[in-house]
């Protein structure tokens, strides 16, 4: 790879977000690394551990301030690799949630996303090179019985990503998804679903998650779906009937599910 290659990575302090990151550090990439809170300078320290230069934005990227924010730390440097990452769940029925968690969620994965992206992709297409890695979910195959909205935020996502990569097909920039399967990361507690069955079983591990995606975009390639379980169940959730679907999320959703 040329030398002083820049990434930006978003939701960049834990979980998948990090560990995309240190694949980055890995690398060679230089980094601006985002999140919202404090906790994105201690993942910054980490990360420059590794010899990689690293720049730490606390900016909440739910708000069109919080991605000028991160805009405006990157200036007129050209990005290499944007991985837009940051993003947030949300368990419980849709009547029991809180309106403005409900818009939090969205505004987060679908509006600060795609307005980083627009900008990002914009710059990206003025120099026709780049590579944009997008962070859907497995989720987005299936209606989200007790966790709808989210569900539908990342069916959004996986849905954008593969028409944007369409319309750059022929430019020097791709768009690759990367879809989780559920990943032990901060997510499910942060989402109030540690009272259900995916909340709470085994799951898969998030650097090998982050190193397939990573991998894929270097490769350029339209999207990932990580281990056997995830890709037999993304294969069946596209013959399943969506009633079916969101019969068999709310099994392990809906509050309750753990085991005991
Ligand atoms: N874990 C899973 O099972 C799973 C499965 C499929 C897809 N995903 C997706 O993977 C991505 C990463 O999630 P994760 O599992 O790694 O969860 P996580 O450990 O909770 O990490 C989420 C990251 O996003 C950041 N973030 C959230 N809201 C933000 C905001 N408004 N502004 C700036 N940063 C924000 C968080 O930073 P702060 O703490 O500063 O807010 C954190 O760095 C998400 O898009 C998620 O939907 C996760």
């Amino acid at each position: 790879m040329p030398a002083n290659q820049l990434a930006v990575v978003t939701g960049a302090s834990t979980g998948i977000g990090l560990e995309l990151a240190k694949c980055c550090a890995e690398d060679g990439f230089n980094l601006v690394i985002a999140a919202n809170e404090p906790a994105i300078q201690q993942a910054a320290a980490e990360l420059r551990n590794s010899g990689a230069s690293v720049e730490a934005v606390e900016a909440d990227l739910a708000t069109i301030e919080g991605v000028d924010k991160l805009c405006a730390a990157v200036g007129d440097r050209p990005i290499d690799a944007l991985l837009a990452n940051a993003g947030v769940g949300l368990g419980n029925a849709f009547l029991d949630q809180d309106f403005g968690r409900i818009r939090r969620v969205i505004d987060t994965n679908i509006t600060g996303t795609l307005y980083l992206i627009h900008r990002a992709g914009n710059e990206m297409l003025r120099r026709n090179a780049g590579r944009i890695l997008i962070t859907g979910s497995i989720a987005g195959f299936m209606p989200g019985s007790f966790q709808a909205v989210y569900n539908g935020t990342k069916a959004f996502l996986d849905s954008f990503s593969f028409a944007l990569r369409e319309e750059l097909r022929d430019s020097g920039i791709t768009v690759t998804c990367l879809m989780p399967g559920a990943t032990e990361t901060e997510f499910f507690r942060r989402a109030d679903m540690m009272d259900t069955k995916v909340g709470t079983e085994e799951k898969d591990d998030a650097h090998e998650v982050a190193k397939a995606g990573f991998d894929a975009m270097l490769r350029g390639e339209s999207d990932v779906v990580t281990g056997m379980k995830n890709k037999l169940q993304t294969t069946l959730a596209n013959v399943t009937p969506n009633e079916v679907l969101a019969r068999q999320h709310r099994k392990m959703a809906e509050p309750g599910t753990a085991k005991q």
